[in-house]
């Protein structure tokens, strides 16, 4: 039927040996994605070794060329901006839909930029490139979402305190060994951050751009504009690496359209979909980056009302979700499932040609 997805699929992760690659693998098998065939590719760094994928054995990484890509329906990227621009429209000129975790496609007008519920529809236009949000915007999206449909969003200020799993695997190994040197009595070395991320609070992520913010408090205020459909969204970040190894935390500052009590937003943030409203401060019951890894689930808390923006239209809250899930591997399967069940793994201009679903 035109414009229905194959029931069995043949699904790649590329970056298959990287931290949020595995996840990926791990969650397309918790979710029992319907795929008949598994491949992982990477580099020529692991090309040939094996990783052993619980339910199909050992399986050997293939080297990521633009050929590799034949004969596979959807493919997971998370091996780096530069891979990205350079495979993932050799992916989808071969037939694959790419759904890539990198920064390299997010921006461009006519690549989809996709929070699970937030902006599915969105997913209806791809042209076999859909981009997954970076992890700070993507737990951002849920309860900003639900602000916007109710009363309107102005403003926003959002300052995070990320996990180092972000970085990728050897910043989880930097950080392991820092806090083994301190506690050694050694000098701890940094070589993945200019500084040692072990008991500090590092002010940088990425680089910095000419405006004096980096690349990633940047991508925060673009990409929310994007998936919000709120070009004019007034947002500002601050984007700071903690010695934390999962899960990233994040202070908001939103400013409504309309007023709003903290009581009606806990009601708000608690009907979208994948969110759970942890706050009950008098019993110490908040969002903890401890307790939100290894879940799908964005966390919100300490919801308050701001007194700094009159007429009750300021909002403050702590949103907490595992990086390498939500913010990162988990909107990605969750994403190739909403293409399954719509009928849209294709790209939406051979889906009209077939006569099928809407543009
Ligand atoms: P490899 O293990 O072969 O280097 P992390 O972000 O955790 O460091 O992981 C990065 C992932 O991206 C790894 O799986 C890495 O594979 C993969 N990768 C890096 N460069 C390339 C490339 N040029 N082609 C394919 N995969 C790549």
């Amino acid at each position: 039927m035109p414009g229905t997805s194959p029931a069995k699929l043949t699904v790649a992760v590329v970056g298959a040996t990287g931290a949020v690659g595995r996840t990926m693998t791990k969650v397309l098998l918790e979710k029992r994605f319907p795929m008949t065939e598994l491949r992982l590719l990477a580099s020529e760094r692991s090309a040939g070794k094996t990783l052993t994928v619980p339910g199909w054995g050992d399986l050997t990484v293939e080297l990521a060329t633009p050929d590799a890509f034949e004969g596979i329906d959807i493919a997971l990227f998370s091996a780096g901006g530069g891979t990205s621009k350079e495979l993932a429209p050799e992916a989808a000129k071969r037939g694959c839909t790419v759904i890539d975790n990198s920064s390299a496609w997010r921006m461009e007008p006519d690549i989809p930029l996709v929070v699970s519920q937030v902006n599915p529809d969105d997913l209806a236009w791809h042209e076999g490139i859909i981009a997954n949000p970076n992890c700070s915007t993507m737990q951002l999206m849920p309860p900003l979402m639900a602000l916007r449909d109710a009363v309107g969003i102005e403003r926003v200020v959002v300052d995070t305190y990320q996990a180092v799993s972000g970085t990728g695997h050897k910043a989880i190994v930097e950080l392991e060994e820092q806090v083994k040197a301190h506690a050694e009595g050694r000098p701890k070395v940094a070589s993945v951050y200019p500084y040692p991320i072990g008991f500090n609070a590092l002010p940088q992520i990425d680089v910095f751009l000419d405006n004096g913010y980096t690349k990633e408090e940047w991508k925060v205020v673009t990409e929310s504009r994007k998936i919000l459909h709120l070009p004019d969204l007034r947002v500002s970040c601050t984007a700071v690496r903690v010695p934390v190894f999962m899960s990233h935390s994040e202070a908001v500052h939103v400013e409504t359209i309309a007023p709003l009590a903290p009581d009606e937003a806990r009601e708000l943030f608690a009907q979208v979909p994948g969110v759970v409203v942890q706050d009950d401060p008098a019993n110490k019951v908040y969002p903890l980056a401890e307790h939100a890894a290894g879940s799908d689930l964005v966390f919100v808390g300490r919801v308050r009302q701001d007194p700094s923006i009159p007429g009750n239209r300021g909002l403050a809250f702590w949103v907490v979700s595992d990086n390498l899930r939500k913010g990162a591997a988990s909107n990605a399967v969750e994403i190739a499932e909403v293409l399954v069940e719509r009928g849209w793994v294709r790209k939406g201009s051979e889906r009209a040609v077939a006569g099928g679903t809407p543009a």
